[in-house]
This record gives structure tokens, C-alpha cells and sequence, in this order.
């Protein structure tokens, strides 16, 4: 019997919607065209390739995974896997969003309701604690709607330099603060709804106070029994290997999407000296984005990778009957 990695060279599709930056696309696309009939046939395909496929992934900052044999949490945890990288766990991330764990590797996207767009961001720049990459599996497209932007923040942030240099060292040198508010108990209804037990891991405030400490925040409890966290200083652009530096931060999802931000952004992010980021700036810079993303319409069993210093990621809003399915599998840093 023929042997998968006979004929295992990596294949890639063109979509017209694809970008291209320094003669590359983004993303990338490989496809399966029935080579690989099963996920171990598909993980042998992945090593046997790996080289190339992270070379790719490195330059394009995404890359997709259409037509393999990926179905279920369980195989998708099994492709994931076969790359191995050091896993991220959800349970010790700072993430603020409420998720569902499947396998220990692999968490639902993000519980938020349908109508409710999740903006372009890193995942998880606003805390000290990031992935590299991340994993997404799409299990069950939505009937409409639900693409997951990727957004090139290196490209972005040549674009913001080549327009406003003056905000863009602003960024580049003072860093910047975030303020989240954790909830007492877990909001399903919000994208930023996980409670500041779950967040922190922790069962008691005295312990909620010893992890901040520990992490370098600054915090204070609200009445109802939330808990007001500011960060230290985070970068908000980082310097990537190949030497092109990117926009790496939240500022597009808080100015966007937290509440109350838009109409006053220093209640939840400002410069790393306290001072306050100018609203067009911001303004500016979601616009900007635009530009540089492209949108992953999933298709059931979908499997995209995506590099957590490069692209920026989110959720557009669906609707229709079928219920989207999102799966994620994070990478640990290995900076
Ligand atoms: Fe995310």
C-alpha cells in the first residue's frame, strides 16, 4: 500500500479574495485533494511537510487547511497535536472571554451571542501572558455570516508609520495600560464576560489580590463586586523575526467593542504613561485595518492556524438556524 508521504507534497488553492504582500499570499491555502483519507494519515502529512508549512505560516501569518479529514474536537485536538507545539491552556490564560473546554487542548471560540461582533485583536495582548499561534477548527459553518477576519498588523503598522508617524512611535515607545472589569460571576451575554474567579483561577479575593500582585496589575474592587484591573505596561508594538514590526495589542477590540470605551477610551486604555491615546487616532487605526484583513469564510471542517504576532484575529456577527461551531486550540509562547 502507498504510503501518505509518498505523495505528500503540500498543494495550495487560490481564493480571489486573497491578499498579497512581498509576493506571498495571505493566507495561505493548502488543500487535501484526497490525499490524506484519515487524521493520522493528516498529522504524517503535517510532519512530513512541517518545514514548509511553518515557513509559510511565518511569512503569511495564516494559514488554512481545507478538505482534510478533520470532523470532531477529538480530531482536531489529534491534528493540532501532531504539530507539537507546547499547548496554552485556558484555565491559566488571562482571557476575559467565557469559553466551553472540550479536550484539554481544545475550548470553544468565544460564547458571545450571535449578533455580537467580536473586533480584530491578539489573542489575549491586553494580559502579560499571550499564545503564539492559535487553532481554529470550524465545525459547523453558520448559515450566514460568521467569518473570522485576519488582519496583517505588520502591514498595519507600516501603513500607521508611513501615515502618522508621530502616534506611531507614541505607540512604538510608551506602550500602553489596559483596564478590564471582571465580573463577579460568569456573562454569557457579554465577549468579555468571564468572572474574575475564573479569569484568575482563584476561589478567594485574597488570592485574586496575591495573582495580580504577582502579574505586576493594579486593581480595585467595585461595589457589586466586580474587580477593576489595570496591567502594567504592555507593548503595543513588538518587533517580529524577520525584522518588520507589529501593531501587537488589543486597542482595536476595546475601542471598538468594550463598553463605554468608544465614548471615553482612557476608561479602559491609555498610553503606558497614563496619558490618554487620541479618539481619532484610534478612529484612524480601526479604519486602517480594513485594509489589511481579509475574511476566512469557514467551511465545515476548516482548520486554520494562525500567528498571534503577525495577524490580528475576530468574529463577524452570523444568523440562520444552524449553530456555529468554533473550536480553538492555543500555542504557548516560546519566547
Ligand atoms: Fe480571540
Amino acid at each position: 500500500m502507498k504510503n501518505v508521504t509518498d505523495t505528500a507534497a503540500v498543494e495550495y488553492a487560490r481564493v480571489p479574495t486573497q491578499h498579497t504582500y512581498n509576493d506571498d499570499v495571505f493566507p495561505q491555502i493548502v488543500v487535501n485533494n484526497d490525499k490524506c483519507k484519515t487524521v493520522a494519515d493528516t498529522v504524517e502529512f503535517v510532519k512530513a511537510n512541517q518545514s514548509e508549512l511553518e515557513a509559510k505560516l511565518a511569512k503569511a501569518g495564516a494559514l488554512l487547511f481545507r478538505g482534510f479529514p478533520i470532523d470532531s474536537a477529538e480530531t482536531f485536538d489529534v491534528f493540532s497535536a501532531g504539530f507539537g507545539y507546547p499547548n496554552f491552556t485556558y484555565q491559566e490564560s488571562l482571557s476575559n472571554a467565557v469559553r466551553i473546554n472540550f479536550t484539554e487542548r481544545v475550548f470553544t471560540a468565544n460564547e458571545a451571542p450571535k449578533d455580537v461582533e467580536i473586533f480584530l485583536h491578539h489573542e489575549m495582548a491586553q494580559t502579560p501572558i499571550s499564545p503564539s499561534k492559535l487553532f481554529f477548527f470550524c465545525q459547523h459553518a453558520a448559515d450566514q455570516g460568521g467569518a473570522t477576519p485576519l488582519c496583517r498588523s505588520d502591514k498595519l503598522f507600516e501603513a500607521l508609520k508611513a501615515e502618522n508617524p508621530e502616534l506611531a512611535s507614541d505607540f512604538k515607545e510608551k506602550g500602553l495600560k489596559y483596564t478590564t472589569t471582571m465580573p463577579a460571576a460568569n456573562d454569557a451575554n457579554s465577549g468579555q464576560g468571564r468572572s474574575w474567579k475564573s479569569t484568575l483561577s482563584v476561589n478567594s479575593a485574597q488570592a485574586a489580590e496575591a495573582k495580580l500582585k504577582e502579574l505586576g496589575y493594579s486593581w480595585q474592587w467595585m461595589d457589586d463586586g466586580s474587580l477593576k484591573a489595570i496591567t502594567p505596561v504592555l507593548p503595543a508594538v513588538i518587533e517580529l523575526d524577520d525584522g518588520s514590526e507589529s501593531f501587537y495589542n488589543q486597542l482595536i477590540a476595546a475601542y471598538m467593542g468594550w463598553k463605554g470605551v468608544r465614548e471615553n477610551p482612557s476608561s479602559a486604555i491609555t498610553f503606558g504613561d497614563g496619558s490618554a491615546i487620541p479618539k481619532e487616532g484610534l478612529e484612524r487605526v480601526a479604519e486602517l485595518s480594513e485594509d489589511f484583513t481579509f475574511d476566512l469564510d469557514w467551511q465545515d471542517g476548516d482548520v486554520a492556524i494562525v500567528d498571534n504576532y503577525r495577524a490580528m484575529h475576530g468574529r463577524r456577527p452570523y444568523s440562520g438556524d444552524r449553530k456555529r461551531v468554533v473550536l480553538v486550540a492555543l500555542v504557548a509562547s516560546e519566547r
